[in-house]
């Protein structure tokens, strides 16, 4: 596989002389450079400080003192930027953290599928209905999702509305941070409708009560609040996959010599879109942001070691965290070779786990979905591979919701396939409801043991 040009040819639009997957075509070039330029110019969406502060906590749960959560909805959608599904995710992500931290004991970073999850990979540009072709739906950021050629045309405009969609996002988040909604003192601020109903109900509300028990008994011998300081953090990623959107809010900031991605924290490329010669990876490599690389079946020992090289010639901590999606039933055949390969180059990353992707599969009726069971099972798997190779398992990548939905089947309240019509609102991939995704926290924390 060939390696890209040296890094000193590196700027913002350097990628654009090679070839980019999964990109859209825009019929009006006019049109899309007017939107671009005024994106350009827009303020950032996120700032270096945090960028970097994400970055240390990497390098720290790359040495294994920390745990990485990552989650949110597979694609966010315009029209669910509301309050209630802002405040749902978040809710649910404090609370799996705090699961995680109480079993775990080790700090637990947050970062959500969130603020920027607008644009989606397609196993193929065209969909044909009924003898009629026309683009795919690629996401919320390029066109619209009813089959008709109208709303399948990419329009350059759904860039500047997802820039705000984000900025809106990450400004409701920000303002319930920092208004006390995350302080560690006050967890009942993230109970959800539904927790007094769940099977996991007593659980969790004996971890939180142990855990206020622990901050008071803290706060009184070391005679100072510990309020600010707990205060727990939320970080923005999403699949940098539209890349005249990510090129538009990269800045280079003097004070760092650097150049920063600012429209999110931590940008991760699929596997579609991480070969070698390609954009994405021109693109990827000349950004300082951690980033992350999702890596499959397809992936090879050769392929693993040149992104790390090129991704992260430095070898700097905290840079490059690897992100695997095999399925339940491949993960013991690739895991083990690629850890090898890893270790191979010296170079530091984080082990993530996405027990997700691998794990899609169609319901009799064709209704896309996946079985808790094997989402589980992947990740024990991951832990377990892991454990043995001498690696440190450091982060878990999830789909799910806050929400109540029938997505996947499966979990504690043992969700069959008869009842994914009840609430199954996900237009893209299958994601875990409020309960499964407390189940898994709790399988992670080592605290839900049912066999
Ligand atoms: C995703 O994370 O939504 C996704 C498309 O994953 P992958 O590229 O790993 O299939
Ligand atoms: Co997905």
């Amino acid at each position: 596989m060939s390696r890209p040009v040296p890094k000193s040819d590196w700027h913002p639009a350097s990628w654009q002389k090679l070839p980019a997957a999964q990109q859209a075509s825009y019929p009006d070039a006019a049109a899309l450079d007017r939107a671009v330029a005024e994106l350009s110019r827009m303020p950032p969406l996120v700032t270096s400080w945090e960028v970097d502060a994400l970055k240390d906590h990497v390098a720290r749960a790359q040495r294994g003192e920390a745990f990485v959560l990552q989650g949110g909805d597979c694609a966010e959608t315009f029209d669910e930027c509301t309050s209630e599904n802002i405040v749902a995710k978040l809710k649910i992500l404090l609370q799996m953290s705090l699961v995680m931290l109480y079993g775990l004991k080790k700090p637990v970073v947050r970062v959500g599928r969130m603020a920027g999850q607008y644009a989606k990979p397609r196993s193929a540009d065209t969909e044909t209905r009924d003898g009629k072709s026309l683009p795919s739906f690629r996401g919320d950021l390029v066109n619209r999702s009813p089959f008709t050629s109208e709303d399948r045309v990419p329009d350059p405009q759904l860039i500047l509305r997802g820039y705000e969609r984000a900025a809106l996002t990450l400004n409701f988040v920000r303002s319930l941070i920092d208004g006390g909604f995350a302080d560690l003192h006050h967890p009942e601020y993230w109970d959800l409708g539904w927790v007094g109903h769940s099977p996991m109900a007593d659980e969790y509300h004996g971890i939180v009560k142990s855990i206020s028990n622990s901050l008071d008994f803290l706060e009184t011998v070391s005679g100072r609040e510990l309020h600010r300081t707990q205060r727990a953090d939320i970080y923005a990623a999403h699949e940098g996959l539209h890349l005249l959107y990510e090129q538009s809010q990269t800045r280079f900031l003097d004070r760092r010599d650097r150049w920063y991605n600012l429209t999110t924290h931590f940008p991760w490329i699929g596997m579609r879109t991480a070969a070698m010669d390609g954009a994405h990876i021109e693109y990827f490599r000349g950004i300082a942001n951690p980033m992350g690389v999702k890596i499959g079946p397809g992936m090879t020992r050769e392929w693993l070691q040149d992104l790390i090289a090129v991704l992260n010639p430095n070898n700097e901590p905290g840079r490059l965290t690897l992100i695997h999606r095999f399925g339940a039933k491949s993960i013991g055949e690739h895991l083990p070779d690629l850890i090898a390969a890893v270790r191979e180059t010296g170079s530091p990353v984080l082990w993530v786990c996405d027990p997700m992707h691998g794990n899609t599969e169609s319901t009799a009726d064709g209704t896309k979905t996946r079985r808790f069971e094997n989402v589980v099972s992947e990740l024990e798997s991951a832990f377990r591979i892991h454990r043995a190779a001498g690696s440190y398992l450091g982060g878990v990548h999830l789909e799910l919701t806050g929400e109540n939905v029938t997505e996947c089947t499966g979990g504690a309240r043992g969700l069959t396939d008869a009842d994914l019509a009840r609430a199954y609102k996900s237009t893209v991939d299958p994601r875990l409801n409020y309960e499964q995704a407390m189940e898994v926290a709790m399988r992670i924390a080592g605290l839900h043991k049912t066999d």
